[in-house]
């Protein structure tokens, strides 16, 4: 189904609520650097999710754990210098909001004033209840992320799919519905089944953006560098690869090395 879409200027959070009353879908994708951010802004990406997944993608962690608030900053106003359009949302890294809801809102402090970013994202439910309501007391927009969790990776032990059991989707329904009324402007659901997720969609008024949650919710958010099919070693099946720019590049630059070698670059043109 196609729906007519309306120009933004600038999304913002009331843009995408906007968005998800009349039917448009949310495109939503991860940056860490400027060069990244300019590309994906200028395509009208509506939301740049300065994710975690830096601590995997940029970093070459194993998890996401690692990544400290300092180098969230770093990553999030490289983002925010290249944003004109995109509302640019940054996650809260682990260490950094569990110990207690004041040390939650001083990070998210934190983000806001040093990277200018426009929003910031948690994971967790019920747990974090506290923190949530205190940082969205502070004035700053929260985005919500259940599902898989993978700051929470070693109590999963997995990355499969979660919330199969009755138990485990029951209690995702609850913290859905606890972090809207709480005033989260809307929230991402990782890895669960489709059916489960367009269910939460349709109980909620804001926002629900999908990874591996199937086509009933209000949008969908991957991380830039599967999509480009610069990280080829990681083929989960909600991943749909538009490009393979891990070949392309390894060509151009087993090429420059060739040209190099052989003394044709640089050539009398390249050279002053
Ligand atoms: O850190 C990240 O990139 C994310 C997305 C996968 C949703 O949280």
């Amino acid at each position: 189904m196609s729906v007519a879409k309306k120009e933004y200027k600038r999304v913002t959070v009331k843009s995408l609520i906007e968005m998800k009353q009349n039917g448009e879908k949310i495109s939503m994708l991860t940056s860490y650097d400027y060069s990244m951010a300019k590309i994906v802004d200028a395509a009208n990406v509506d939301v740049i999710l300065v994710g975690d997944s830096a601590s995997n993608v940029i970093a070459g962690h194993e998890t996401t754990l690692p990544i400290t608030l300092d180098q969230m900053i770093y990553h999030a106003s490289s983002v925010v210098r290249a944003a004109k359009r995109a509302l640019v949302v940054v996650d809260i890294p682990f260490g950094s909001y569990q110990s207690d809801s004041k040390e939650a809102l001083r990070s998210a402090i934190r983000i806001m004033k040093e990277s200018g970013a426009h929003a910031i994202k948690v994971e967790g439910g019920a747990e974090i209840k506290d923190s949530v309501s205190r940082i969205l007391q502070a004035g700053i927009p929260v985005m919500g992320h259940l599902g898989l969790t993978p700051q929470s990776i070693y109590k999963f032990g997995t990355y499969t799919v979660r919330a199969k059991e009755e138990e485990e989707a029951e209690k995702l329904k609850q913290d859905a519905k606890m972090l809207e009324e709480l005033g989260c402007f809307g929230i991402v659901l990782e890895k669960i089944p489709a059916k489960l997720a367009k269910e939460v969609a349709e109980s909620v008024s804001i926002p629900i953006i999908g990874i591996g949650a199937g086509n009933g919710v209000d949008g969908q958010v991957l991380v830039v560098h599967d999509l480009l099919g610069m990280t080829h070693e990681f083929h989960p099946r909600f991943l749909r690869r538009y490009m393979n720019l891990y070949d392309e590049m390894s060509k151009a630059i087993s090429q420059y090395v060739d040209d190099v070698k052989s003394r044709d670059f640089p050539n009398e043109e390249e050279s002053y």
